[in-house]
């Protein structure tokens, strides 16, 4: 059954929701679209990442590896469902680490099943568990041969839900987002990641000043202008899909796997002068070699999303989705510390 937006709203006054890395940038995102449509939202973090200051509702400060403290917390509770974002998210940082980041993106996924049987999960997948792209946009059932311990970390945990449901353990929707941009519309939250590595805030703190020179990781690429090409989703369209997907598998949806992208492509020369454009200064950046493991491209065939979740990304434009980063950044120079 199709989940439409009415009907998710009618049902959502109901619901108690456990997300877990909800002071996060996707997490907290996503919390407060919950609210905002009527979800009594709780919300587990450790804030080892995450900023107590992007999620002002119920907080339990909790470390997920954490077994015995988590299912003492859980007992008793009832959830309409769980949204897991809390994880590690740095590619380089999981190749040179790879036994912290499988125990950081498996081990809660596991603690967080065995407390909450029957329990729907929504899981905070990625593109990465695909690996090297086969065809220009990707579907869901497009190869997963992630090339890195972090989309590996990820496709285990997509595993791991797909067997439970099929033991009618709980049912799981397994949300694969392309590349996460983008802040709040009313400039309060934004993206704040220590270290930072995303090319949006990189690039936009380049132009203000109060970042390094942006490295362009290679110009010699097979696209029109060289340089990679990404899917750059906005922060409160990924929330909007969380919400629907719950609402889905609530009402009666199968488990399934759902890509979270525009399907739209912009290039990294792009993405600069959309922020050159919204800042009104100049880039400064040197163009290096390639890095290892980027594809030219990854870009999303989201059409599976639209048509079965009801799911309408407001922002299809990058330059869009620049501007509002722009605006977070220029208001919190130093992230929530401002
Ligand atoms: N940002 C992207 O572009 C992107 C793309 C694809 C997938 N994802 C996935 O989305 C999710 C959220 O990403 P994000 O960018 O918001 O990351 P984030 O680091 O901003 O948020 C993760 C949150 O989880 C918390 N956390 C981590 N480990 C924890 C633990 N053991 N116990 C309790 N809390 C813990 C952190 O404190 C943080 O608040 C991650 O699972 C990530 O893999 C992100």
């Amino acid at each position: 059954m199709v989940a439409t937006a009415s009907l998710s709203c009618e049902n959502a006054a109901t619901m108690k929701v456990l997300v877990t890395g909800g002071c996060g940038y996707i997490g907290s995102a996503t919390a407060r679209y919950l609210r905002e449509n009527g979800v009594d939202v709780h919300v587990i973090d450790n804030l080892s990442e995450g900023h107590r200051a992007a999620w002002d509702g119920p907080l339990e400060v909790l470390d997920l590896l954490d077994r015995d403290a988590l299912h003492a917390w859980l007992k008793g509770q009832s959830f309409d469902g769980v949204i897991h974002f809390a994880a590690r998210c740095y590619v380089g940082e999981s190749v040179t680490q790879p036994v912290r980041y499988w125990r950081a993106n498996t081990v809660p996924v596991i603690h967080l099943c065995e407390a909450l049987e029957g329990v729907p999960f929504v899981l905070s997948s990625t593109c990465a568990t695909y690996g090297e792209p086969e065809t220009e946009r990707l579907r869901e059932d497009h190869p997963q041969f992630p090339v890195n311990p972090y989309g590996a970390t990820k496709l285990s945990a997509e595993r791991l839900l797909k067997d439970r449901s099929a033991v009618d353990q709980g049912k799981c929707a397994l949300l694969r987002y392309f590349n996460a941009a983008g802040a709040s519309t009313c400039g309060h939250y934004g993206e704040a990641h220590d270290p930072e590595t995303h090319l949006i805030p990189l690039a936009v703190w380049a132009a203000l000043g109060s970042g390094q020179r942006l490295s362009v990781f290679g110009s010699d690429w097979p696209t029109p202008d060289g340089t990679c090409i990404r899917d750059y989703i906005h922060v409160d369209d990924l929330a909007q899909a969380h919400f629907q997907a719950l609402q889905r598998l609530s009402s009666g949806g199968a488990s399934d796997a759902w890509n979270l992208g525009t399907g739209n492509g912009f290039s990294v020369r792009e993405i600069l002068d959309a922020v050159e454009a919204a800042t009104g200064k100049p880039v400064p950046h040197d163009e290096g070699p390639r890095r290892e493991g980027d594809p030219a491209r990854l870009i999303a065939d989201s059409t599976k999303a639209r048509s079965e979740l009801g799911w309408q990304p407001l922002y299809e434009n990058a330059a869009e989705v620049v501007e509002t980063a722009v605006r977070w950044h220029q208001q919190h120079p130093s992230g929530y510390a401002s």
